[in-house]
């Protein structure tokens, strides 16, 4: 029997990934930049075990269907075949997502599964090795094996892409991200259906990747100088231009609903009235508002008369990976 356990934290893109150069490989078409949080992580703990025939995977105890348990399993004979192990394993995660829910990630829990799989089976891998595994899982899950910042290098191979840590001299503890939760259903259409779609129909995806190189440039500036106002105003733009792609699609979409807009005008209303904060936006309709910590009590008072308390999550940077041991 070989047991591993790992806590990954879920991130959130400054500047986003949108678009797989590689379906098989998860290779994207551009780099992204993020942020990990705190406020909503997984934990997973994987056996392999020569008792059992067949994997089987709990999500909050609950054990799951054959759909999500087969994605799983792609994803552990990954594992296996860098270990040389053929034995199944049961595999128990939970969410520690806040009650507002709709948030689970899909970052913290690829990143804690791998994690928590290689650990396991002692493959012992060096953070860019690991962010290489957990990009294979989810894209964006390369990112949650760093703290603070990180950005995920697209390269052009399986052994090249992954994300790397962004030195930041602490800037991540002076921010928070506020969440908007207006809906917390599941949603129509897929992180990766959307990416696909767009890559291939949208008239305004190659005005996205001509513009990501700059303001990934600009994000890593405003992040050397910790000027707030420049991530922010760059963070707003990169996804504006995202789900702008959406629309020029064929069929054309949107992520957004009438809730989101009616967030994002406030939050444009707020920073009118000389409070700095910029909002994201990812593949669904709730939106993360960028704030300065000394700030957040401000934006959270400014928010209150418009959006219900219990629409609202407060995050700030969030730690690395962590493999667990009997001790944590
Ligand atoms: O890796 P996925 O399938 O969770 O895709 C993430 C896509 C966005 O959230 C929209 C952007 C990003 O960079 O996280």
């Amino acid at each position: 029997m070989f047991s591993g356990k790992a806590r990954a934290y879920t991130n959130i893109a400054l500047i986003k990934y949108w678009g797989k150069e590689d379906q098989e490989l998860i290779i994207p078409m551009n780099n992204s930049l993020s942020l990990t949080l705190d406020a909503f992580y997984t934990e997973t703990q994987v056996i392999f075990s020569e008792e059992i025939s067949e994997d089987r995977f709990y999500l909050d105890n609950q054990l799951q269907d054959s759909k999500a348990t087969v994605k799983v399993s792609r994803f552990l004979d990954l594992v296996r075949s860098k270990a040389h192990c053929n034995l199944s394993a049961v595999v128990q995660s939970q969410n520690f997502v806040p009650t507002a829910a709709g948030l689970a990630s899909s970052a913290s829990g690829l990143a804690a599964l791998a994690g928590a799989a290689s650990a396991a089976l002692k493959l012992d891998l060096a953070p860019e090795e690991l962010s290489r595994l957990a990009r294979r899982g989810s894209g964006s899950a390369c990112r949650s094996i760093y703290g603070g910042f990180a950005e995920w290098q697209k390269g052009d191979s399986d052994k090249t892409s992954h994300a790397v840590k962004i030195p930041s001299a602490g800037f991540e503890n002076d921010l928070s991200m506020i969440f908007v939760v207006v809906n917390d259903s599941k949603k129509d259409i897929s992180s990766r259906d959307g990416m696909q779609r767009t890559v291939e129909t949208s008239a305004f995806y190659p005005g996205w990747l001509t513009s990501v190189p700059q303001d990934l440039a600009k994000a890593k500036k405003a992040i050397a100088e910790k000027d707030f106002v420049a991530l922010g105003e760059v963070t707003e733009a990169s996804a504006l231009k995202m789900h702008g792609t959406t629309l020029a699609a064929n069929p054309p979409f949107t992520y957004w609903s009438a809730e989101s807009l009616q967030v994002m005008n406030l939050v444009r209303q707020i920073r009118n009235n000389g409070l700095a904060c910029y909002f994201t936006m990812d593949a669904g309709p709730n939106v993360k508002i960028l704030v300065e910590r000394k700030n957040e009590t401000a934006l959270l008072q400014a928010l209150n008369s418009h959006i219900a308390t219990q629409q609202l999550v407060v995050a700030h940077a969030g730690p690395a990976i962590k493999i667990l041991t009997e001790a944590n």
